[in-house]
């Protein structure tokens, strides 16, 4: 049967029970390396847990299928100890003297890694706006293999329309791959969209609950780029634990049912900030005068659960704000159930574009009443 993504999510993946046992939830298989019998044959595919292991393929099997929906079944997954490890696994992909185009809002780690690693190994970048297509198509160079794309961005939460981003990408020979974390397979699937690969820090959504590190890279299987990053993954080792892929694979059982819940708070708290007097702008594709709103609507499911605002009185204003919350913890990271705030100047490098009375938000699970009150209380604080 063709299922929907929440039925194959609330059954742990698309695996069922564990073929050994029958156990409803699998095991975990902690163990790092695989008996051969006495002609030296393998019992199944895993020989050594850093190449292979049945949790960690379990996950990888969930997020491939989430990422095709109904079609692209040639998807592969590969998983990372991190998000930044998968990241990581697709600049290590490219070849020396490669030039990136990087969208000029992004996670900012990922502009660090280019600046501060792989330019030394010999890859170039250079930052432009993909909501644009014109600055995009303006920045492609005879040498770009890759245009790197988030959308919504971080913190901006700006809209790339991935569409156009692809095409203007492959007509310059490059690839387009999307970092999807903020979105999940649910609320976005870029490879359907002509994106080549897309990337998860599983650290976020997926994971759901803010106790595990993962990341992820998908793409269809057969493509050069997907065997390069899984030959990173083998060799260089930076793979997904069992025990994080274990919870992974459980906080993706939640995941349709949290997203549902988590996207309307964030629509909320857009709502009450877009109304609030010391609020100077709500970055949020959902409200009706974000530039991106209709690009958002037409390529995603709802509008994500994240968003940011802008307050008058700038730095001191909104360090004073992040410290009146009550409700909001104060701390960086997204997508787990409790909501998130966090003045995000201050923890991005002194060159970051970012208003210095910024602060973003990670809608959570809790009663949308209670967080709307917290943030007027320390709005008005
Ligand atoms: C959009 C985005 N991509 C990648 C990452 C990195 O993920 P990780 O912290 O799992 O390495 C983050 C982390 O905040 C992120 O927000």
């Amino acid at each position: 049967m063709n299922l929907h993504p929440e039925t194959r999510l609330a059954h742990g993946g698309s695996g069922g029970p564990d073929a050994a046992t029958g156990a409803v939830t699998p095991p975990v298989h902690v163990s790092t390396t695989f008996a051969r019998d006495a002609e030296g044959a393998l019992h199944g595919d895993p020989l050594y847990a850093r190449v292979g292991n049945p949790t960690r393929g379990r996950f990888e099997r969930a997020l491939a299928d989430l990422e095709a929906g109904a079609g692209e079944h040639d998807l592969a997954c590969a998983a990372f100890a991190s998000g930044m490890a998968a990241v990581n696994a697709i600049f290590q992909s490219l070849e020396r003297g490669a030039h990136v185009v990087l969208a000029d809002d992004v996670y900012y780690n990922t502009r660090v890694l280019l600046a501060e690693v792989f330019e030394r190994w010999g890859l170039t970048f250079s930052e432009a706006d993909l909501t644009d297509p014109a600055a995009l198509r303006a920045a492609l160079r005879p040498e770009t293999r890759l245009v790197w794309a988030e959308t919504p961005s971080n913190p901006l939460l700006k809209i790339t329309d991935l569409r156009a981003a692809a095409d203007a990408a492959h007509e310059a020979g490059a690839l387009l791959v999307v970092d999807a974390t903020w979105t999940t397979p649910l609320v976005q699937r870029p490879l359907t969209l002509g994106a080549d690969a897309v990337v998860h820090s599983a650290t976020k959504y997926l994971g759901g609950h803010s106790d595990l590190l993962g990341g992820a890279v998908v793409a269809p299987g057969e493509s050069t780029l997907f065997g390069r990053v899984r030959r990173v993954q083998q060799t260089a080792g930076a793979v997904l634990g069992a025990r994080d892929a274990h919870l992974a694979l459980r906080g993706m059982r939640t995941l349709a049912v949290r997203l549902r819940t988590q996207q309307q708070n964030a629509a909320r708290l857009a709502d009450f900030l877009a109304g609030h007097a010391a609020v100077k702008q709500v970055h949020f594709p959902g409200l009706d005068g974000h530039p991106g709103h209709a690009v958002a609507r037409e390529q995603m499911n709802g509008f994500g659960a994240m968003l940011s605002f802008e307050v008058s009185g700038g730095a001191e204003r909104a360090n004073a704000v992040a410290g009146g919350c009550e409700v909001f913890v104060r701390a960086t990271s997204l997508g787990g159930t409790e909501s998130l705030i966090e003045h995000r100047a201050p923890v991005e490098p002194p060159s970051s574009a970012t208003p210095p009375g910024l602060l973003r938000l990670s809608a959570g699970l809790e009663h949308p009443d209670d967080l709307v009150a917290d943030l007027e209380q320390a709005l008005d604080g």
